[in-house]
């Protein structure tokens, strides 16, 4: 039997374990019964992993003693909405709640944001379980408390910091993840070992492929490691007053090209990670500040397990850059980017030259995707 791996997220009187390992999900109920919440929970789910698990969840807090009611949402970034939102919130207060009353983010990334976003606000704040079922949302968004939703403007513009009380990882229901999510999932797995990390990029490109297939062991080990990291930054840096913009790494590029393509299917948030990231260490490069070599053995890595590396075709330079000053990683009306020294040692900058960046994304907009 694999065991289960528990990283803890140091936060004082709101630390909170985040347990990795398969088949956690017939946990949830002992796990969420230990919290002492209200009798009944709401479980917060899409249509795709509702019909997967949710009735598994409802069995397992049942058999702690736990009633359930669930609101199931349409799949997507698109729900990521205030329309979405409101509807989310009303319906969950038409069903009843209390101060006590936990809710259970059962999905991807953008399940976890609107439920997470959603015990941030209602009642002023109520708590919520994270049970991620991507990889992306097990190595990152489930852990750390950034809650939210899209605006017209831009990505995750409306959002408030929330902390979960409880992260239940379950690796095993990442066996029903399409390939082309779990793939989006593990751009975000590579930028840790981009940040901070090299000794774990090079485990990447010898176990990386394994992970992604049939490497169960492979797979946890890359996820247990993905938490610890994001778990040892949030705890220095919970607000993003320093360290934790780290993790935005890719990101200024990434947010653009996704709110430039209206958030369509066609480019998923781990694959315009995996293009930032490229983009990030070909500014850096440019800059003089990262050997080429890092930058190539990144798109090498990125490339070879199937994930894009270019952007999409008919994107403009100027128009990017107008998304990235709506970003909220402006500051002071600069642009913040996270540059790095070479792999493992990214930094925070907010002093690229205007036709650096221009020409870094010229360039990598003329590559035929
Ligand atoms: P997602 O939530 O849209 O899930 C991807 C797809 O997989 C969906 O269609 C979903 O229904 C399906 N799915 C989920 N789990 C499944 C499973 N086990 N089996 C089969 N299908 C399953 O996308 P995501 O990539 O998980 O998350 C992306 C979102 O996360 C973005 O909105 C991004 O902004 C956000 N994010 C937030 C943070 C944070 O710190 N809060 C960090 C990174 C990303
Ligand atoms: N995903 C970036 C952060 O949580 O800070």
């Amino acid at each position: 039997m694999i065991p289960i791996r528990t990283v803890e997220v140091a936060l004082g009187a709101r630390r909170y374990p985040v347990h990795v390992g398969p088949g956690l999900l017939d946990r949830l109920g002992a796990e969420v019964a230990a919290l002492k919440p209200a009798r009944r929970v709401v479980i917060v789910s899409d249509e795709n992993v509702a019909k997967l698990y949710l009735a598994r969840a409802e069995a397992s807090l049942k058999a702690a003693g736990l009633t359930s009611t669930s609101v199931v949402l349409p799949p997507g970034e698109g729900s990521k909405s205030l329309a979405t939102f409101g509807r989310l919130v009303e319906t969950i207060l038409e069903r009843g709640i209390e101060r006590g009353t936990l809710l259970v983010a059962l999905g991807g990334g953008v399940i976890g944001d609107l439920a997470g976003f959603a015990a941030a606000v209602l009642l002023r704040g109520i708590g919520c379980v994270q049970v991620p079922t991507t990889l992306l949302a097990q190595v990152d968004s489930a852990v750390g408390g950034k809650t939210g939703i899209d605006s017209r403007h831009g990505k995750n513009l409306i959002g408030a910091f929330h902390q979960p009380r409880l992260v239940l990882a379950d690796t095993a229901t990442l066996e029903t993840l399409p390939r082309r999510e779990l793939l989006a999932g593990y751009a975000e797995v590579v930028k840790y070992g981009l940040i901070d990390d090299a000794a774990f990029f090079a485990w990447l490109e010898e176990n990386g492929p394994a992970a992604l297939s049939d490497g169960e062991a492979a797979r946890i080990q890359a996820v247990a490691q993905c938490v610890a990291a994001k778990a040892r930054i949030v705890a220095g840096d919970e607000r993003e007053q320093g360290a934790r913009a780290l993790l935005n790494l890719g990101h200024t590029f990434a947010h653009a090209l996704e709110a430039e393509l209206e958030f369509a299917a066609s480019l998923l948030h781990g694959e315009a990670v995996a293009i930032g990231l490229v983009l990030a260490f070909a500014l850096s490069v440019r800059l003089g500040l990262c050997p080429p070599a890092d930058g190539e053995r990144i798109r090498r890595h990125l490339a070879r397990v199937g994930l894009p590396v270019t952007p999409p075709p008919g994107l403009a330079r100027t128009k990017l850059i107008e998304r990235m000053r709506l970003d909220k990683k402006v500051a002071d009306g600069k642009l913040r980017f996270v540059l790095a020294r070479g792999i493992g040692q990214a930094f925070i900058s907010d002093a690229v030259p205007a036709d650096a960046l221009a020409a870094a994304l010229d360039e990598a907009l003329a590559v035929p995707a």
